[in-house]
């Protein structure tokens, strides 16, 4: 493609096409709004990388928090990705555990350990699992299949104080469309209390869309940490996870404990452009 416009775009050839993806749900108020280009525009002009905080950077943090009330802190990472994989290195340092369970056709970006039965273009090219991800990757990864609660508390009692998180997609984008059978999530929500797990919702495909608050406030069931991707910055590579503050205070620079293990995160969150943030905080004050 060469350009994209509102709810259209070209081609390299000059053809015209509706666009009903949206960067993926993330060109939520369509391609290249004016408003949003001048914004970014005149961010631009102060600089592409501080190698320091930012103000914008707080204000989107003050926007998403105050939207997502389970979200009591927040970091700011480049992607979905990311934030799946900071988010399964927290639940694991925060319980000390290291097994996770992901569900069949779930996709929670392209790191090693999430790629097991993994929906979005895993699925869609009918690869069983990825090559070039060593077993030793997703050792520690179980998998149900999604709206199986038998399965997940099987999968406890095998694993008895092994288990760190249960991460899932609330409603199953990457895969089709699956929506989650009525009390899936709320058993969910009480197998990880019972068993000191943590619950992370993949809001990367629902944040923002399914409502506001995410799918957590639209079905009704909070989790201790959310994922979120583009969508906060307005189709710019941002990602985020957040989630109670007991748990995120473990991430450095809050967490001595964890500085060193989290180190990497903590330049991830001092080398942000501001360019990232504007156009996520131009898309809050349209909502
Ligand atoms: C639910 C979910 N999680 C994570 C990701 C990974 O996000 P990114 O492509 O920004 O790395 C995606 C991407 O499609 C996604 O749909």
């Amino acid at each position: 493609m060469d350009s994209v416009k509102g709810s259209h775009m070209w081609d390299i050839d000059g053809n015209e096409y509706i666009d009903y993806v949206g960067s993926w749900g993330s060109a939520i108020i369509g391609h290249a709004d004016d408003e949003v280009l001048a914004a970014l525009a005149e961010t631009m002009k102060k600089g592409t990388s501080f190698g320091a905080p930012c103000l914008l950077e707080k204000i989107l943090a003050e926007m998403v928090i105050s939207a997502v009330p389970s979200i009591e802190m927040i970091r700011f990472v480049n992607s979905g990705t990311e934030a799946c994989i900071g988010v399964l290195r927290l639940a694991r340092a925060f319980t000390g555990r290291e097994r996770i369970i992901k569900f069949e056709g779930c996709y929670h970006g392209h790191a090693d350990p999430f790629l097991v039965k993994a929906g979005s273009g895993v699925a869609t090219l009918g690869l069983p699992d990825s090559p070039g991800v060593p077993k030793g990757a997703t050792y520690e990864s179980l998998t149900s299949p999604f709206n199986d609660i038998l399965t997940v508390e099987n999968l406890f009692e095998a694993n008895k104080g092994d288990i760190a998180a249960i991460i899932l997609e609330p409603v199953v984008g990457n895969s089709g469309f699956i929506a989650p059978k009525p009390d899936f999530l709320a058993a969910l929500r009480r197998i990880a209390k019972e068993n000191d797990a943590v619950l992370v919702f993949d809001e990367v495909m629902t944040g923002f869309r399914l409502s506001y608050s995410g799918a957590q406030e639209y079905l009704g069931i909070t989790p201790d940490l959310t994922t979120l991707g583009k969508i906060i910055g307005g189709g710019h590579p941002v990602g985020a996870y957040g989630g109670r503050r007991e748990i995120m205070e473990m991430v450095a620079p809050a967490g001595p404990k964890f500085a060193k293990f989290y180190w990497g995160m903590l330049e991830e969150a001092v080398y942000f452009a501001p360019s990232q943030f504007e156009a996520g905080i131009f898309l809050f004050f349209i909502f």
